[in-house]
């Protein structure tokens, strides 16, 4: 998609051969020139993928969708299940135009009512574009009627954490056909979806059509979280095209760069969305001086203190805080996470196992605040830290994307530690109940139960 566009707006042929409008061309030029100015200069068929729900909150909520070629689009909303009532929502644009993209449409609905259920369909309109005078319309396509319902403290408490896909569709299949049989209020995706993404294609495909699973956030809103690998690859800088960021609306000024965290509440439930950066200081060779992630965990530690202290989420019974790099590990000094060259050889190795930073920079206001639970993901293998007397939080990791199997070659070999998970949060007789379900094995791999908390 990348080069048809760019020789189709950019190619010094083309734009030159725009000479319908008059202007003077070479007879290469006009060679190039398509029969139909608005034809397009591929023939490849429109097509537009299943709407993804994105960045929910209490009142509003994220519609984003693949397209094939460049499109503007809407949405139709309302709470009658026929959309007679429906309202529209314009793709997000700069002031004063539409978002107006090629691989993507990003709609915002806001000013919705708080845990409510609302009925949906995307519509896409292609627009076959030469330049600003030569665009026509193209074909239109209607999505099918879906819903949501949004968050907040009168929902139903009920959450699944996804994680560590990597872009492999047998592992990633297996989790969302769990997630689809719970059917919980919202979904985290607790990061690692990427390996690295280089080109947007393989974006598209991670965030809004993976295959054999492309209508997985249809009707249950998914809450992002990055984890180290969705930093890597010169197209997760564009990620904001693919997973929408958070409505600048839930931050102070001070946090205006916090685009990704978030604090809602979820029936009793406060959930809090931390982003523990990539995996290695930022002066480690490898980065090229290109990540800056020490600011980015103190940024948001002034944003976790105030997103803690909100009236919503200090009235919650239950806190869990969801962030890809676990802030605990039960071996510290065999994987600190803060060195390079593995220590001098000191140590097993130096991308971090866990996050030395976010642990002591956070960790003090989760136990002053009784947050119950840590859910994290990053190391491959389900694990449980319970509780002690020193660390009042508990820790669950999350499995990975290996089916029973490590290894490569003739190293490979049977591990039945190794699983995917999709852990299940819901508060049921005044308890959370928090079940991690290993959908490999098709079993309980855990379940624990917390009390309200006292703060
Ligand atoms: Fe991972
Ligand atoms: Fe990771």
């Amino acid at each position: 998609m990348a080069v048809n566009r760019r020789s189709f707006l950019a190619g010094g042929a083309l734009l030159a051969a725009a000479g319908a409008t008059g202007q003077a061309g070479a007879a290469a030029d006009k060679a190039a020139t398509p029969a139909n100015p608005h034809a397009g200069p591929d023939g490849r068929a429109y097509t537009v993928g299943e709407p993804c729900l994105q960045a929910p909150a209490e009142t509003s909520m994220g519609v984003c969708w693949a397209v094939s070629h460049l499109t503007n689009g809407w949405v139709e909303y309302g709470e009658k299940p026929d959309l007679s009532d429906a309202r529209i929502s314009i793709c997000e644009g700069a002031p004063g135009i539409t978002g107006f993209d090629e691989y993507s449409v990003r709609v915002r609905l806001t000013g919705l009512k708080p845990a409510t259920r609302y009925h949906y369909r995307t519509v896409s309109q292609q627009i076959f574009y030469k330049d600003n005078y030569n665009r026509g319309y193209g074909e239109k396509i209607v999505g099918s009627i879906h819903s949501f319902e949004t968050l907040g403290a009168a929902q139903r408490a009920h959450f699944c954490v996804i994680n560590d896909t990597h872009a492999m569709w047998r592992p990633f299949k297996l989790v969302i056909d769990k997630v689809k049989e719970l059917a919980p209020a919202a979904v985290v995706w607790n990061g690692d979806a990427s390996n690295r993404t280089e080109d947007p294609e393989t974006g598209v495909e991670i965030f809004l059509r993976p295959k054999d699973s492309e209508d997985f956030a249809t009707d249950i809103p998914y809450l992002w979280v990055d984890g180290n690998h969705d930093f890597r690859g010169i197209w997760n800088r564009y990620l904001d095209r693919l997973v929408m960021t958070r409505l600048p609306t839930e931050r102070a000024a001070r946090d205006w760069a916090l685009t990704r965290n978030f604090a809602v509440r979820l029936g009793e439930i406060a959930m809090i969305g931390l982003d523990t950066g990539e995996d290695k200081p930022d002066r480690h060779p490898q980065f090229h001086g290109l990540v800056v992630a020490e600011e980015y965990r103190r940024a948001q530690t002034a944003w976790l203190a105030d997103a803690l202290e909100r009236p919503d989420i200090k009235a919650a019974p239950f806190a869990v805080a969801f962030l890809h790099i676990p802030i605990f590990d039960s071996d510290p000094t065999s994987h600190p996470g803060d060195v390079t060259d593995n220590g001098g050889g000191k140590y097993k190795s130096d991308f971090a196992y866990w996050q030395k930073q976010c642990n002591e920079l956070w960790a003090p206001l989760l136990e002053r605040h009784g947050v119950q639970l840590v859910i994290a993901a990053h190391q491959h293998c389900y694990r449980y830290d319970a509780p002690t007397a020193d660390r009042p939080w508990a820790q669950i990791v999350g499995g990975g994307p290996d089916l029973g199997m490590v290894g490569r070659g003739e190293k490979r070999r049977k591990d039945e530690s190794r699983f995917p998970t999709v852990i299940e949060g819901k508060v049921e007789g005044g308890k959370l109940v928090v079940t991690a379900h290993d959908v490999f094995n098709k079993r309980v791999a855990g379940r624990f139960e917390y009390n309200p908390r006292r703060v």
